[in-house]
């Protein structure tokens, strides 16, 4: 797990290496272009997935409504399955899918297909089921990912949903063509900031020391960040077997807010622009419920700093790109937690790599 979580600059360039194309400023997909009166003219994208690939989907639902304006709804495939969902014909269908192997998504793709939808896959696994299932596709390129706990898929997941919603809001007048340069031009940075971001290492590898025995851990955070929040969650429930639970930060008032007490770490994804001051508030109520706050921050914070008990910096990109960057220290902290707690990070018990049973 740890070879794949630093793979991750490398995996995200695969990802976007000859579809990106930085010099000329423009992001070539042949399965998109194929098909792009489909998608220039879909009602509305159904994202259907699992587990990681699921909270992928919900960063994409950020992504397509923000940057072409398309409206999203993410489903989990073991749910849509068994409704009698509505798919119309101009809808597009996206499957997410690390293994093209799970059994839920791939029945979400056959009944989707049943229904006339055209369905597009973002697998990793070449020749997988669901690569051959779907109409057509983008593959994520991350190559090998064997430990159980999804890392590098994740990051490549998302690279590739926001170079596509990236392609369709400047193909639909939404992003201006310097706008669309210059997210062309800061996804090109994000290997490096990655790259940096994995510096902190040893730094995690100290408040993992601090936290390791903590049997509860709430996760915070806020738009394309509360996506995150959930996989940070769901990566630490995995390995390190600590029950831990991924809130948008503002519902936390609603309910979770009863947890906190000096015993509790909150990780709190505090970084700049979106929405920063809101998320500072929720801070200063957990610091006043004397909470532990482990907050992720953009580079430079100092109000964050004053209030939390652990920052850990992560360099500023676009917003729309954050998740690229905020959610590599949570999976290092998943991954030192557990192994201080002696767990197998690479075959958690009762988890399989692909679950191709229902
Ligand atoms: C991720 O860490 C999990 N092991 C799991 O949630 C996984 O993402 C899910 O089973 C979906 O798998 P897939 O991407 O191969 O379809």
């Amino acid at each position: 797990m740890l070879k794949e979580i630093h793979e991750q600059p490398q995996s995200i360039v695969d990802a976007y290496r000859g579809r990106l194309l930085a010099s000329k400023g423009i992001i070539k997909m042949g399965s998109v272009d194929n098909n792009i009166s489909r998608f220039l003219n879909a009602n509305r994208i159904v994202i259907v997935a699992c587990g990681t690939s699921w909270h992928a989907g919900l960063v994409a639902e950020y992504l397509f409504e923000d940057l072409a304006r398309i409206p999203v709804e993410v489903e989990y495939a073991s749910e849509f399955r068994y409704r009698n969902p509505i798919i119309n014909k101009d809808d597009i269908v996206i499957a997410i899918s690390q293994s093209g192997e799970t059994a839920d998504t791939l029945a979400a793709i056959k009944l989707a297909k049943s229904k006339g939808a055209f369905v597009f896959g973002v697998c990793n696994v070449v020749g997988s089921s669901i690569a051959r299932e779907t109409d057509t596709g983008a593959y994520t390129h991350a190559g090998p990912e064997i430990g159980v706990a999804s890392t590098k898929a994740f990051t490549t997941q998302i690279t590739v949903l926001a170079l596509i919603a990236l392609k369709l809001g400047n193909l639909k007048g939404e992003l201006s063509n310097s706008m669309y340069n210059h997210y062309i031009q800061e996804m090109s940075l994000i290997p490096a900031k990655v790259e940096e971001v994995l510096k902190m290492d040893t730094e995690i590898e100290k408040i993992a020391a601090i936290y390791k025995d903590a049997p509860n851990c709430l996760y915070l955070g806020r738009g394309f960040n509360f996506p995150v929040a959930l996989e940070g969650a769901l990566k630490l429930k995995e390995i390190s077997y600590i029950h831990a639970e991924g809130y948008p930060a503002a519902e936390m008032k609603h309910g979770p807010i009863a947890l906190i007490d000096e015993h509790m770490p909150v990780i709190v994804i505090a970084t700049k622009k979106g929405h920063y001051d809101k998320v500072v508030s929720n801070i200063q109520e957990i610091k006043a419920r004397n909470g532990k706050i482990i907050a992720i921050v953009t580079k430079g914070d100092t109000i964050v700093r004053e209030m939390a008990d652990h920052v850990i910096e992560i360099p500023e990109t676009e917003e729309a790109f954050t998740p690229l960057l905020s959610t590599i220290p949570l999976q290092l902290l998943s991954y030192y937690i557990a192994v201080m707690r002696g767990c197998n990070v690479d075959q958690p018990r009762n988890l399989a790599k692909s679950v191709t049973v229902e």
